[in-house]
């Protein structure tokens, strides 16, 4: 039966400009190349400058994405940015974005704070607001700053995260309703409550009036991970009527290359199917899959008419997936 589906109409993404590589951090903190390399997949990360804001960085990836979609900024009547580092604490980071892109059509604006997993969790609200036709066109962002949440006297985390952000605008259209049409075909999303002191800010606004830095328990994020994201796959597969065989790529949370490698098997993907771009941004929460999209988008590896498998999972514990047919 025919009924309206998003289309991913075009993707942007940013990075800062300077580079933090293993060496570099080596001479901050007792760490190694060899110990990040083999430990994470990662080999650097991007880092934002003193006065160079989440909303820059949003910015900068949403223009491209508006102009890979040769739409208007007024074509856009939602915009939704996932963070954890807004620029901040209120208004939202969206409202700041519209403000600098000047959108002046009255297109709503929120954040939606769900760690790693923002960016699936924000394509899901865009993607029900579409379909339900209550808007027609979506700024979908996730972006991050955590350099600036960073403890960097602490090797546990300060080796693993980076900066940047990725835009995707979403637009609705009359589709056949099968898993032939273009634009997102199923999306889903979850949490386990329990965990939310195993990844976490050591403090908060209302706590002690600061953000504090990143908290993590590694080990069991590390556990948790692998079934969240196999589950995001799995159960965005069966809703979308497809099996792992029709997956052309598969874009996982960009946290670790071993999590990474480990969720390949058990979806029994070979990894030439999936995109890692962990090694040069490190883990950039919710920017990690629209960076890692628009990314692969750009370099040609994704191509019109592919399927594209996502899961993404974090603080919260929030997980979830998402299958588009580009
Ligand atoms: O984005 C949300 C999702 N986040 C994740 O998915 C992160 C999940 N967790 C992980 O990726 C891994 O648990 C880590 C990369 C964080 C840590 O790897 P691990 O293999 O679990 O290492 P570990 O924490 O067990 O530490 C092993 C050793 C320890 O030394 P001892 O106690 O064995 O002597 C650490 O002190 O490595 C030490 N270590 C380091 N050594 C050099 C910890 N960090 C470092 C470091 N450089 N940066």
């Amino acid at each position: 039966m025919r009924q309206i589906r998003s289309q991913l109409l075009g993707t942007g993404y940013f990075l800062p400009s300077k580079v933090m590589t293993n060496d570099d951090l080596s001479r901050i903190v007792d760490t190694s190349d060899e110990w990040i390399s083999t430990r994470t997949g990662i080999k650097s990360r991007c880092i934002a400058a003193d006065d160079e804001y989440t909303s820059a960085l949003c910015v900068n990836a949403a223009k491209k994405a508006i102009a890979n979609s040769e739409i208007a900024v007024e074509d856009i009547d939602f915009i939704i940015v996932a963070t954890v580092t807004p620029d901040n604490t209120f208004p939202s980071t969206a409202a700041k974005v519209g403000k600098l892109l000047g959108i002046k059509n009255g297109a709503a604006a929120m954040d939606v704070n769900a760690a790693c997993s923002g960016f699936v969790y924000a394509t899901q609200v865009a993607d029900n607001m579409i379909r339900l036709g209550q808007i027609k066109t979506a700024l979908v962002i996730g972006a991050e700053t955590l350099s600036k949440i960073t403890d960097w006297t602490d090797r546990n985390t300060c080796v693993l995260f980076g900066d940047g952000a990725g835009a995707a605008v979403l637009a609705g259209y009359e589709a056949e309703g099968n898993n032939t049409d273009k634009g997102i075909l199923a999306t889903k999303i979850y949490s386990d409550v329990s965990h939310y002191d195993t990844l976490c800010s050591d403090s908060g606004v209302s706590i002690n009036q600061r953000s504090g830095f990143i908290h993590m328990d590694g080990k069991e994020v590390f556990r948790m991970a692998i079934p969240a994201l196999v589950q995001g796959v799995e159960e965005t597969l069966s809703l979308a009527n497809l099996t792992a065989s029709d997956i052309d790529w598969y874009i996982p949370h960009q946290a670790n290359l071993r999590i990474i490698d480990s969720v390949a098997k058990k979806l029994n993907l070979p990894m030439e199917k999936v995109i890692v771009t962990v090694d040069h941004h490190g883990n950039t929460s919710a920017a990690s899959i629209p960076l890692a999209l628009a990314e692969s988008i750009e370099n040609g590896k994704i191509k019109p008419g592919n399927i594209i498998a996502i899961s993404s999972m974090g603080a919260g514990f929030t997980w979830g997936g998402i299958i588009i047919r580009v």
